[in-house]
């Protein structure tokens, strides 16, 4: 008898979704359309395609991610974002499904100075993080057993701030990075772990899954190239320069400054203390050296 959980996960090719395809593959059936099966820029359609798959959990990781994409194309956005999450979390009402949506610490404005849990007021300052926000509450209406799960600067699988560090460092670039915006650097190795220990107890609701600790860009980018030639992946130790959120008026979305995420739920639920940001790190750091 086949007992393997039925995985769907929607963005297996983005950096959270390629890390659960890794983490999953060898335990869990999975289910991985990519765009051209599955297009969330078409809503419409989407109910129809889901009906034809068997699954028993839907890990939701696509969307438009990019602040200013969603400025640009805010129409597209709420589709992508908003409605066919919506749209998910009804099919997954509908058979009994477990409904995983991920979202953001941009749903948070910015303004204050303490992490925030997850009770603290969501707004958002930007069409992302709007349509981010919509897609909790649609989706936790259409779903309540459904988790949402927020994540902040995710690193460990390419294409992120710490590996833009790396590059340019290596090809001879100055590192500049931003010292007014505060967030929580976050492993995906550990979001895949957190949400396979979350989904089995039938956990639901708001929950952030990051780190424990804050950083800036800046103090980030440091922390990088400091356990980065400390592991021999570097050869010198330069100075991250800092410059400020200011410094970048042609940004079209806003960025909120200070969307520092309280893990205290995610650590009561484990059941133990979640690591800092700077311990995960170096772990995937020690694995680009393997
Ligand atoms: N990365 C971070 O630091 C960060 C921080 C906070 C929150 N998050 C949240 O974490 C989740 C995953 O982020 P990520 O960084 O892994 O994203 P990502 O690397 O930008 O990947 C986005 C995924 O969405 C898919 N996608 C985009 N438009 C689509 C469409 N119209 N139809 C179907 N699929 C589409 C992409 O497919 P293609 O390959 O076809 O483009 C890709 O697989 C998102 O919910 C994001 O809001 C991420």
């Amino acid at each position: 008898m086949n007992m393997k959980t039925k995985v769907l996960i929607l963005g297996s090719t983005g950096r959270l979704g390629g890390a659960l395809r890794r983490h999953y593959g060898a335990r869990h059936e999975l289910l991985c359309p990519a765009r051209h099966d599955i297009n969330l820029g078409e809503p419409a359609s989407l109910n129809d395609a889901l009906r034809r798959l068997d699954f028993d959990i839907l890990v939701n990781c696509a969307g438009i991610t990019s602040p200013d994409a969603c400025e640009r194309e805010p129409a597209l956005a709420a589709r992508i974002n908003h409605e066919s999450p919506v749209i998910m979390a009804g099919e997954c009402q509908r058979r009994g499904a477990r409904m995983i949506q991920i979202s953001t610490d941009y749903v948070f404005g910015g303004e204050g100075r303490e992490p925030l849990d997850e009770d603290a007021a969501a707004d958002p300052v930007n069409v992302y993080g709007r349509t981010k926000r919509d897609a909790e509450t649609g989706v936790l209406a259409a779903c309540p057993s459904a988790l949402v799960a927020r994540v902040s600067w995710l690193f460990g699988s390419g294409g992120a701030f710490a590996d833009q560090v790396l590059r340019d460092l290596r090809e001879g670039r100055e590192v500049q990075a931003i010292e007014d915006k505060w967030s929580v650097p976050t492993s995906v190795d550990s979001v895949a772990r957190w949400l396979e220990a979350l989904w089995s107890p039938g956990t639901s609701g708001l929950i952030h899954l990051c780190n424990s600790g804050s950083a800036t860009w800046r103090s980030y980018g440091q922390e990088v190239v400091d356990q980065s030639f400390g592991l021999g992946l570097l050869q010198h130790r330069p100075e991250v320069r800092g410059n400020s959120l200011d410094d970048f008026p042609h940004f079209a979305a806003r960025r909120p400054r200070f969307t520092v995420m309280s893990n205290a739920r995610l650590a009561g639920l484990l059941g133990c203390e979640v690591p800092a940001w700077q311990e995960d790190l170096g772990r995937w750091l020690r694995s680009l050296r393997a």
